[in-house]
């Protein structure tokens, strides 16, 4: 039996651990890196390097990506050496990273039309913890043969991996994902803020609700870090990219979303003035009395 052959660009906190579990189950795999030195885990953990992401198209028969956005997944599948230049059909592209689904579709068509590659939009959901652990949540869009094009390598790096529809709608699911988390964590916040103003111990909510409807993974982990008046490194800018991401496809399908929108505009308050757009910022930013 032929060995699927994998090529990997985007080796950041979440690709690096993916690759790594995908080495770990015996597929070879290919990497590309615009900064070579990033590399270093993948090869000391088996990998092969490519000079382009060209290159690595042509020897690849499944090609991953884990880049930050839209912009930089279309530059290299797109862009000078890119993948289309060395793609054709029977390979397959799947993205890992939160994009635009409307950049997933047209992506998805003009590498079909041009060199006959399928597509797959994959975005993850867990973290680097659980891309660590190889469980990630894997939400797919893509025409039917392509997601059986992909699903050999699911058991290495995913829990859970589910077809949505087609290209795009993995993406659309992901940003559903971002909305609950996001609007959830700032109820959190606004809720440990009101705790603490009355004279109670914020880092005792968790404990004492554990067990009743608010409870949540998010409420055990989040909350805590939350209460402990985040002292943590800032997390940069992919909250706010998400939920961006989510007000557009709102205003593109129609969809009234006044509380998203709320929670965006509170995420980039919070970038703006403490330098974090999670709940971590936010939490800030009710400990400061700027909201
Ligand atoms: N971190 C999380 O908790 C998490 C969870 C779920 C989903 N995601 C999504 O997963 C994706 C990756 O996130 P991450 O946290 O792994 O980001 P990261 O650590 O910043 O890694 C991003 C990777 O993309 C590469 N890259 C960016 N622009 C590129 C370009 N134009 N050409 C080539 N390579 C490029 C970077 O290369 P360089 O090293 O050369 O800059 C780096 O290897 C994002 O879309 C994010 O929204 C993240």
């Amino acid at each position: 039996m032929n060995v699927m052959k994998i090529g990997f660009i985007g080796l950041g906190r979440m690709g690096m651990p993916m690759a790594q579990n995908l080495l770990k189950a015996g597929f070879p795999v290919t990497v590309w890196g615009r900064t070579s030195s990033k590399l270093q885990p993948a090869i000391d953990s088996g990998a092969q390097t490519s000079p382009s992401p060209k290159d690595l198209a042509a020897i690849c028969d499944l090609i991953a990506l884990c880049v930050t956005d839209t912009n930089a997944v279309e530059s290299v599948i797109f862009g000078a050496d890119g993948i289309e230049a060395g793609g054709s059909a029977g390979k397959t592209v799947i993205d890992f990273s939160t994009i635009h689904p409307d950049g997933a579709k047209q992506f998805g068509n003009r590498l079909r039309e041009s060199c006959g590659m399928g597509w797959v939009d994959a975005p993850v959901s867990g973290g680097p913890g659980g891309a660590e652990a190889g469980t990630l949540a894997i939400m797919a869009g893509g025409k039917a043969a392509d997601i059986d094009a992909v699903r050999p390598i699911m058991p290495a790096i995913s829990g859970l991996f589910t077809h949505m529809g087609p290209a795009g709608a993995g993406l659309v699911t992901k940003l559903c994902n971002q909305m609950i988390i996001n609007a959830s964590l700032a109820g959190i916040a606004e809720a440990l803020t009101l705790a603490a103003n009355y004279g109670i111990d914020a880092n005792t909510l968790p404990d004492a609700l554990t067990g009743g409807w608010a409870d949540s993974p998010l409420l055990q982990s989040h909350a805590r870090r939350m209460a402990k008046g985040g002292d943590e490194k800032p997390m940069g800018g992919m909250w706010l990219k998400d939920m961006d991401l989510a007000c557009d496809v709102g205003r593109h399908t129609k969809t009234p979303l006044p509380v998203t929108s709320l929670v965006t505009e509170m995420c980039r308050m919070s970038r703006e003035r403490t330098g974090d757009g999670t709940q971590i910022g936010i939490m800030r930013l009710y400990a400061d009395k700027a909201l």
